[in-house]
């Protein structure tokens, strides 16, 4: 299959404000020619073609999320198993009466407070959805991402798209078009390549099927935050090192994040966990091995989250064998949700020092 690469890079936050509130001719010419692209690829999707695009968190890997077939070709895209259900993107708030009828108090003011935005949330679905898209479960996931180009995509569809990040199955998230590109070229029909995802890691996956709601996949938004938003408590995710607790994101039971290389989290002090690294560092050079590190500064969680993917994908690419990895204080709720991809990364390795 031929891939059709399109260049939306100029459709930012930032272009369009300049674009359509301050009417600056050159920004006005480069979203007029990004929403071109941006409409045949909503084309491709209207005739069941699979089209990665950017969003705030990694890039998606959509297709119609009505139509079995186009779901399925998700699926084989990725070389995914088949009985992991996807997250469906929506333009407007407005379009979850498509996907769900029982719509709470609870799930509005949420979609309120954090949509657009890295939440996903779990409801009961309509019927009319495939089991597909949803891996056969009566629920399906929904989100509204907060990305002009995504925004535009799934409106200019018409449909809400059902995309898994756009990865090969097994292979880190895509936080760069050039990560997609990579993994999908040959594979689907269109890449929209546009910005770099400014969050880096998945959304927080909540499920408000339950009583009370519970956090599936942390992520930038905590139950905390959740919690004070409904005024109730939410149920926080398992622990990042457990491994023994059963996931329940049918997604999550898979190695997701794992790069090629082994990979070690070291925990302990700043000062302990770096001397720890050199050590392990120099015992596995004078073997032969060649050694990645994963360092991040203290506190700088932002960075680690928007950084953590990218990494792992230059540590393959440059033939790392063993990567020795500092850990984040899990007590900041976007420092636990980038531990629990760098645990899953490191198959649960962990040194404490
Ligand atoms: O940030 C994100 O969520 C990205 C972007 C593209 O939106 N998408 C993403 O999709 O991370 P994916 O397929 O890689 O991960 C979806 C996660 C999986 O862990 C899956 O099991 C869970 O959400 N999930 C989806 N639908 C579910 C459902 N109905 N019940 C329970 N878990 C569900
Ligand atoms: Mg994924």
């Amino acid at each position: 299959m031929e891939t059709k690469i399109l260049d939306v890079r100029e459709m930012t936050e930032e272009t369009l404000r300049r674009a359509q509130a301050l009417c600056e001719p050159e920004a006005m010419a480069a979203v007029d020619a990004a929403m071109e692209k941006i409409r045949e690829a909503a084309a491709v999707l209207r005739q069941g073609g699979l089209v990665a695009f950017p969003t705030e968190t990694v890039y998606g890997l959509g297709a119609d999320a009505f139509n079995a077939d186009a779901a399925a070709r998700i699926y084989e895209a990725k070389g995914r198993p088949s009985d992991n259900p996807m997250i469906v993107h929506i333009a407007r708030a407005s379009d979850l009466s498509r996907l769900t009828t029982k719509l709470t108090p609870d799930i509005v003011r949420l979609a309120d407070e954090y949509w657009p935005g890295p939440l996903t949330m779990i409801l009961s679905k309509r019927e009319e959805i495939p089991a597909r898209t949803t891996g056969g479960l009566s629920t399906v996931g929904v989100r509204l991402p907060d990305s002009p180009v995504a925004i535009e995509l799934i409106r200019l569809a018409g449909m809400p798209v059902a995309a898994p990040s756009a990865n090969l199955s097994g292979s880190p998230s895509p936080t760069k078009a050039e990560h997609v590109i990579a993994d999908l070229s040959g594979r689907v029909d269109v890449i929209l390549a546009g910005p770099d995802s400014s969050i880096g890691i998945e959304s927080t996956v909540v499920d408000m099927t339950v009583d009370p709601p519970q956090v599936l996949r942390p992520g930038v938004i905590t139950a905390d935050d959740l919690s004070q938003t409904l005024g109730r408590p939410v149920a926080a995710d398992i622990a990042p090192a457990s491994e023994s607790a059963a996931p329940r994101a049918p997604g999550m039971k898979y190695r997701h994040y794992a790069p090629k290389a082994e990979m070690i989290v070291i925990e302990g002090s700043q000062t302990l966990v770096r001397a720890e690294i050199s050590r392990l560092k120099l015992l596995n050079e004078q073997i032969g091995r060649h050694v990645g590190i994963m360092l991040f500064e203290e506190r700088a969680y932002t960075e680690a989250a928007h950084d953590f993917y990218s990494m792992l994908r230059d540590m393959d690419e440059s033939g790392v064998d063993l990567i020795l990895a500092g850990a984040l204080a899990a007590d900041d709720g976007l420092g636990f949700a980038v531990m629990n991809r760098m645990m899953k990364a490191a198959g649960y390795q962990i040194v404490r020092v």
